[in-house]
């Protein structure tokens, strides 16, 4: 019966799919007007009435691709980055199992396992409060950040911009943050949630996550077919880190890096120190190789602390610390940067950060906005700098590709350039949740048409021999 009603409700589905954008082309206030009580119309019903399978279904994705994201383009991008995230919890949901050779276990980071290996990249969930949701859409983990120590406002509007012609965007948000106070109570209330009240009982072998568990332990999603079940598994396997930055005007950068660290350390499965993000005057600066080190071992050394108060018996190390890099740097400063993380004792590296670059191939009208480029025209930088960076670091130490990916090919190549995680922001900017389980779809059909059985088979298959990493 549920079936039939989600049947009839997925036709009602695609009947709005179809007659929205019409509505959306025709213009005009009572265009607009038109879409927006259509889009919440529908996704209210989809909700309300069949709440986690009913935001599973096709019909209900097709919805969102088609009308709710044009709809979105509608106004300015924001505030639909506002109604993206306050209205997340009517984002489609991924209701298919992750396909076995998705999941990635890493043993560099006491075996951390992620059911699949697409991420939301830091900058989306800014403050913590779509975590949920983002898992539910399917995303093995979610990024939450950058945070900086105190509140502050970020650069004066407008501040984001689409380049709809290049499939990009350019920002200048310049780390608008509620500031670290505010998000750790958010993630905190998150964490508590999901290993105690919304999900009382935990599926059989996923353990909390965190110190009390000696560093995050996570399965894959339950096989029991049950879409709310599924849905549940995802958030409480799903892995959240945490990216920290600084406030503009502190002077003393570590400092402010300590303090996130600190903060969020008892909180996250893994933590990102963002020296990368152009928006920041002098932040890039903290990517040299003297002021690198030294950050690097405050961070270091903040996150043992937390360690040692969180668990006293010493048991726990704290979680996985990863640097955030930008993808305009020559290759001697990628040298630097891969030396001094490996020798300050970091366990991953974000590859990569928005670019300043302006291609000459752009066509926007916003092309020459100032801020930091992603998307589409961002791809081959950032995944060339990942594949020498797999070079550099001779698979030590996991990379998280970033840039430009829109598809399963896309983060195929950034796993065979190098990347054990792979994220994504500006590509779900423009078609909305229904990506991911596109993605990974598409990424796992590369695998097994390739004959690889898990997507470590794959990483860095494509460094050629000359460089391939000489594995510790
Ligand atoms: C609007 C916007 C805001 C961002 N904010 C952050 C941020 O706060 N911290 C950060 O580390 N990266 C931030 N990023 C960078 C993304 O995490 C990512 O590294 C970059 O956009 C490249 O990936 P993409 O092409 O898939 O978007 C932001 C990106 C965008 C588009």
């Amino acid at each position: 019966m549920l079936r039939g009603a989600v049947r009839a409700s997925a036709k009602a589905a695609e009947g709005a799919a179809a007659a929205a954008p019409a509505a959306a082309a025709g213009g005009g206030p009572g265009g607009l007007l038109r879409v927006g009580l259509g889009l919440a119309a529908g996704a209210g019903i989809c909700y309300v009435t069949f709440g986690d399978e009913g935001r599973g279904s096709s019909a209900y994705h097709a919805l969102f691709t088609g009308v709710v994201m044009r709809g979105l383009r509608l106004v300015d991008p924001e505030t639909a980055h506002g109604i993206g995230i306050r209205a997340a919890q009517l984002a489609p949901a991924d209701t298919d199992q992750d396909d076995p050779r998705l999941a990635v276990t890493i043993p560099e980071w006491g075996g951390a396992t992620f059911s699949n290996p697409i991420g939301l990249a830091a900058g989306f969930d800014k403050q913590g409060e779509a975590m949920g949701p983002m898992l539910k859409a399917g995303f093995g983990f979610v990024e939450v950040g950058t945070v900086t120590p105190r509140p502050q406002p970020g650069n004066p509007k407008p501040r984001m911009f689409r380049l709809v012609e290049d499939r990009a965007v350019i920002n200048r948000y310049g780390f608008n943050s509620d500031g670290a106070d505010s998000v750790s109570e958010r993630v905190a209330a998150f964490r508590a949630a999901r290993t105690a009240g919304d999900a009382p009982s935990p599926p059989k072998g996923v353990a909390p996550l965190g110190p009390a568990a000696g560093g995050p332990i996570a399965l894959p999603a339950s096989a029991s077919g049950d879409a709310t079940v599924l849905l549940r598994d995802r958030v409480l396997s799903g892995m959240v880190g945490m990216n920290v930055g600084k406030n503009k005007t502190t002077e003393d950068a570590a400092e402010d890096y300590t303090i996130g660290v600190e903060t969020f350390a008892p909180l996250a499965d893994y933590l990102v120190v963002n020296v990368s993000s152009p928006n920041t005057p002098g932040l890039r600066d903290l990517q040299r190789r003297d002021q690198l080190k030294a950050l690097l071992d405050a961070a270091v050394a903040a996150r043992a602390r937390a360690a040692a108060r969180a668990d006293p018996s010493g048991a726990w190390g704290g979680p996985p610390l990863l640097v955030k890099i930008a993808p305009d740097v020559t290759d001697s400063e990628l040298d630097d940067m891969v030396a001094v993380s490996l020798s300050a004792g970091v366990d991953g590296i974000v590859v990569s950060n928005t670019t300043i670059d302006r291609p000459d191939t752009l066509r926007s009208e916003h092309r020459a906005e100032g801020g930091g480029l992603s998307g589409e025209p961002v791809r081959a930088k950032s995944t060339d700098v990942l594949r020498k960076a797999y070079a550099l670091t001779r698979g030590r130490i996991p990379l998280v590709g970033v840039g430009g990916v829109s598809s399963g090919q896309h983060a195929y190549d950034k796993i065979r350039a190098g990347a054990t995680l792979v994220q994504v922001y500006t590509a779900l900017a423009y078609e909305g949740p229904p990506l991911v389980r596109r993605v990974k779809r598409e990424l796992a059909a590369l695998l097994e048409r390739d004959g690889f059985a898990s997507v470590q088979e794959a990483v860095g298959a494509d460094v050629k021999p000359a460089e391939a990493p000489a594995r510790a």
